[in-house]
């Protein structure tokens, strides 16, 4: 049976950071499916299409990774795509808490599903979307910290729509 893990996350946007877990993720499982949570509540800065799309252009050469947007359960949506893995990614201690409520949680939703933790390379580890669009919005440079998609698209929604961007 082919082993296809889910690879949750609110991607606003995708960083290397998340790349990273991905592209260790490919050494373990045969496919990858991205779950990207839709989630307006949380007023995303870029739209759940534009979340989506941003991921399938970073991997549109790598056959293994399928990205799908998704709200409801994160179990019920792994069972419906035929998976049984939850990949996420750890960067410090301080994640340990959430990421462990939420993988017991997960559990007794549905015990066959797994939490398969994976940690991202040390030079990732402070990394978060939430800081990439903050040091962006200040001017800072975030050349290494997201691929050049998202770079080039928070300089195009920045310029497009400034107030919106800081409401973020
Ligand atoms: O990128 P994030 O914000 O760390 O991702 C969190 C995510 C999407 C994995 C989590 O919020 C989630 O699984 N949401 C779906 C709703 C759900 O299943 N809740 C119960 C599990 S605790």
């Amino acid at each position: 049976m082919e082993n296809k893990a889910v690879y949750p996350g609110f991607f606003d946007p995708i960083t290397n950071g998340h790349v990273d877990i991905i592209q260790r993720g490919l050494k373990i499982f045969d496919r990858i499916l991205v779950a990207v949570l839709k989630n307006p509540k949380k007023r995303p800065l870029f739209s759940t299409k534009e979340r989506v799309k941003m991921i399938q252009n970073i991997f549109a050469n790598e056959k293994k990774i399928e990205v799908k947007a998704f709200d409801g359960l994160l179990v019920e949506f792994a069972k419906k795509n035929n998976s049984r893995i939850v990949i996420r990614g750890l960067r410090a201690i301080s994640d340990f808490e959430y990421e462990f409520q939420m993988a017991l949680m997960n559990r007794k939703l549905n015990p066959e599903i797994e939490t398969f933790f994976l940690m991202p390379s040390v030079q990732y580890s402070f990394l978060s979307s939430k800081l990439v669009k903050e040091v962006f919005m200040l001017g800072g440079c975030i050349k290494d910290l997201v691929p050049q998609i998202v770079e080039k698209k928070l300089r195009y929604k920045s310029k497009k729509n400034p107030r919106g961007f800081l409401d973020n």
